[in-house]
């Protein structure tokens, strides 16, 4: 079977779908299908948008939707997760750059819709204020992509004592610096701070889509759908939001033992 659909629930209803897809293009294609159908019932959607390897191919086919005149972007609004902290959007290495190569350079979004946290800000504190400023003037986006790190965060949201709410500046801890480094020449490259939306920030959105692949991402797949919510699992705050898709390759749905029972 190319694809498995399996519930979560947190006891109360049925709020986490998880699909485990045969492969990264399969899984990837499911959650462009996914966008793809917000932007198609809503053409002016908010998309919340993450970076990193994994929305890499669901944004190569939204580029491809896009390309075969399935999609129009035209009124489409983007808020993006993070970015590094000090680091220029020009930069080659900022994630505003990742977004314009990745996604937005292909397609006909107006770049005044899109949104990415200020990394080079002179006032930090300002900028995060801001940015959550922004997100709840539109209530929230319609639709947050995640990709999860193999410490189990989401955003910049690292492991830690609790869970912090809004935008704000970040440490990124030593593995998430090394899981980052294979982006830059090297590791002393890598910005040790950067600009997130909090745990609160990303809960405001009204629904969740959360894409994951490889065994890298096995313990933290399981440990956010079956373990205990705790902010020593960022991601394991989506147990309660009311609609959560998470979808993810046999590899890294490898520790679920719900899903193998
Ligand atoms: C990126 C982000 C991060 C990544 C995570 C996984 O905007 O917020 O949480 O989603 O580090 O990265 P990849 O996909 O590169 O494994």
């Amino acid at each position: 079977m190319e694809t498995k659909a399996t519930w979560y629930t947190n006891g109360k209803s049925k709020n986490v779908k998880v699909l485990v897809c045969k492969d990264y293009e399969t899984l990837s294609k499911k959650a462009a299908g996914i966008l793809a159908g917000i932007i198609s019932v809503k053409p002016d959607a908010i998309l919340g948008l993450a970076t990193g390897s994994s929305p890499v191919g669901t944004y190569q086919e939204l580029i491809r939707l896009y390309e075969a005149g399935i999609l129009d972007f035209s009124q489409v609004k983007t808020y993006n997760l993070d970015e590094y902290y000090p680091l220029e959007a020009t930069n080659d290495q900022s994630y505003h750059y990742f977004m314009n190569t990745n996604l937005f350079d292909h397609v006909n979004i107006d770049k005044n819709n899109v949104h990415v946290p200020d990394g080079n800000a002179a006032d930090m504190n300002e900028a995060c204020t801001s940015y959550e400023a922004m997100l709840d003037e539109i209530g929230g986006v319609d639709i947050q992509l995640l990709g999860i790190g193999g410490n189990g965060h989401i955003g910049f949201n690292e492991p830690t004592d609790t869970f912090v709410g809004p935008t704000h500046v970040v440490e990124l801890t030593e593995s998430t610096i090394q899981a980052n480094s294979r982006f830059f020449e090297k590791i002393e490259d890598v910005p040790t701070k950067a600009i997130s939306m909090g745990i609160g920030s990303i809960m405001k959105a009204k629904k969740i889509l959360l894409v994951a692949n490889g065994e890298g991402k096995a313990k933290a797949i399981a440990d956010t759908l079956e373990g205990p919510i705790t902010p020593q699992v960022p991601a394991s705050i989506l147990q309660l939001h009311h609609d959560v898709t998470i979808i993810i390759d046999e590899a890294a749905a490898a520790n679920l033992k719900e899903y193998h029972a």
